[in-house]
């Protein structure tokens, strides 16, 4: 007997879980950069944030629902009145739309954090999931701290949110608590009570390094759903990695008889896209992502390689989207084949977003022979989430050298004005960034300065990420040039002007 293949949805929390990272809030432009992305990946259901928390988050998934099409949106809310509320009228515009409540269920929590007794938190959980379902059908509940919670009160929750209208019940380790033998012992309880009333979905947190395995031993036991964020960011230690799960299934299909719709071409640029958004880098040994899951060091293995790629090589780097090598155009290029690119990339730009990254292209194709897939995306994601420029950068020329001061000589238009500053400093970044500071009166503080190659060789585009503090507001800034110096100054002025449109 052929036994089908059974489709595990994706939740894709990047947005929501994964912006609780220290240091990883976005801005609305980014947001919905982030959202597209998720739908090129092939992601079922984007947590788009939790509308209640601010009004930034508010617009953000207001905006992502109302411009985002191909993955149903979800709001999160507290089981409370108005964060539902809330929740509804940030996803209501979305042409397919989900309202994701929680209510904490473990002893530890009711008796010290709200101190209710399980009665009343059953009954607000389930007064809250009929609120939701009267303004939305599609309505998922989270018994938090559920790892934690006695499994015989879980199951009564989940009976009843079942019973109230809930058409997905999300089991999440919230603390990272459990392991796969134990998990997949709760999933297979839940599955047992439950049947097919609802979809059973798992969220794990990473804090034990266990995330993965555990939601895979979720699947293997039941669970219809996972959620999970791009590199696995998220609260502490992070979230269930979408890469991992998703490129475990499809490695082993063969043994959990299930899959996802992930299309796995785009993980390597979702990935980028958040390290680049976020400032959060990849560690070089992460898997599937990380800079070294596909270098092979020793001897005996290249070996092997060389002789037939199965031998040490489980994935193909081509199935995750590495393509580095990938010559794509050069000085002589026109715009048709420039659009033609991006739009196999996946970018749909307007005409206007169009000419100026051909612009920014033609002046790249200058300086570099070799225009790859990468140095494009990073010229269209500078092009897609751009900011006012209050300030922007004119020229620069910088002197450095073993026997003198390193000293930069730098224009830029400040408010509308052409301004000049020479400025010495320890080195050519810091003669430059003093020159900056001096020309905008920047106050802010220096939390964090990097440097790195978009490509390979000495011509290779180069990406420095700063993030600046002022008065309790962090931004992160990025720029990019085959001089490191310029895409450092580009990096500074871009985290300036992005101060300065919050401080409106
Ligand atoms: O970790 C958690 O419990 C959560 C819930 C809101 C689902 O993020
Ligand atoms: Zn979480």
């Amino acid at each position: 007997m052929v036994v089908k293949m059974r489709i595990v949805k994706i939740f894709d929390t990047t947005l929501r879980d994964g912006e609780q990272s220290p240091g990883a809030s976005m801005n609305v432009e980014e947001k919905l950069q982030v959202a597209k992305q998720l739908v090129r990946l092939g992601v079922d259901i984007i947590e788009a944030g939790f509308p209640i928390a601010s009004e930034g988050d508010f617009e953000a998934v207001n905006r992502i629902a109302n411009e985002v099409n191909g993955a149903v949106i979800a709001g999160l809310a507290r089981a409370k009145e108005a964060d539902i509320k809330r929740a509804w009228e940030a996803v209501k515009n979305a042409q397919h739309k989900r309202i994701h409540t929680f209510h904490s269920t473990s002893d530890i929590h009711l008796q010290y954090q709200f101190r209710i007794s399980r009665e009343e938190a059953l009954k607000r959980s389930v007064e809250m999931v009929r609120y939701a379902r009267s303004l939305v059908k599609d309505v998922e509940f989270s018994p938090m701290d559920a790892t934690r919670t006695e499994l015989s009160y879980l199951l009564e929750v989940i009976d009843a949110v079942i019973e109230a209208g809930a058409l997905t019940v999300n089991i999440p380790d919230t603390v990272g608590y459990t392991t796969p033998e134990e998990f997949g012992k709760i999933i297979r309880a839940i599955k047992e009570r439950i049947n097919d009333r609802a979809v059973i979905s798992v969220h794990c947190h990473n804090d034990l390094g266990l995330a993965v395995a555990n939601s895979l031993s979720a699947v293997f036991n039941g669970a219809g759903q996972v959620e999970c964020t791009i590199n696995g960011i998220g609260e502490r230690a992070g979230n269930c990695s979408l890469e991992e799960i998703a490129m475990a299934l499809r490695t082993r299909k063969d043994f959990f008889n299930a899959d996802t719709d992930i299309n796995t071409r785009e993980i390597i640029r979702s990935s980028r896209l958040i390290t680049k958004i976020t400032g959060i880098p990849v560690q070089p040994n992460k898997a599937i992502v990380g800079a070294n899951a596909f270098a092979h060091e020793s001897g005996i293995h290249q070996d092997g390689l060389l002789k037939e790629k199965t031998t040490y090589e489980i994935i193909r780097p081509e199935s995750i989207g590495l393509q580095s090598t990938r010559l794509v155009l050069g000085k002589h290029s026109g715009r048709h084949a420039f659009k033609t690119r991006l739009k196999e990339l996946g970018y749909d730009l307007s005409p206007e977003e169009a000419e100026s990254a051909f612009m920014k292209f033609k002046h790249l194709a200058d300086q570099k022979k070799e225009i790859y897939d990468e140095d494009l995306e990073t010229l269209v994601s500078e092009e897609v989430a751009k900011i006012p420029e209050i300030y922007s950068l004119v020229d620069l020329s910088v002197l450095s050298g073993l026997k003198k001061k390193p000293k930069a000589i730098i224009k830029m238009r400040v408010k509308g004005k052409t301004v000049q500053k020479t400025a010495t400093g320890d080195g050519p970044v810091d003669a430059t960034y003093k020159a900056i500071a001096s020309l905008t009166k920047a106050k802010s503080n220096l939390l964090k300065f990097e440097v790195k190659s978009i490509t390979g060789g000495t011509d290779a585009l180069g990406e420095v990420i700063v993030s600046l503090e002022e008065k309790d507001k962090t931004v992160r800034g990025h720029g990019a040039d085959t001089d490191i110096i310029v895409a450092a100054a580009k990096a500074y002025i871009n985290a300036l002007n992005k101060l300065a449109v919050r401080k409106k």
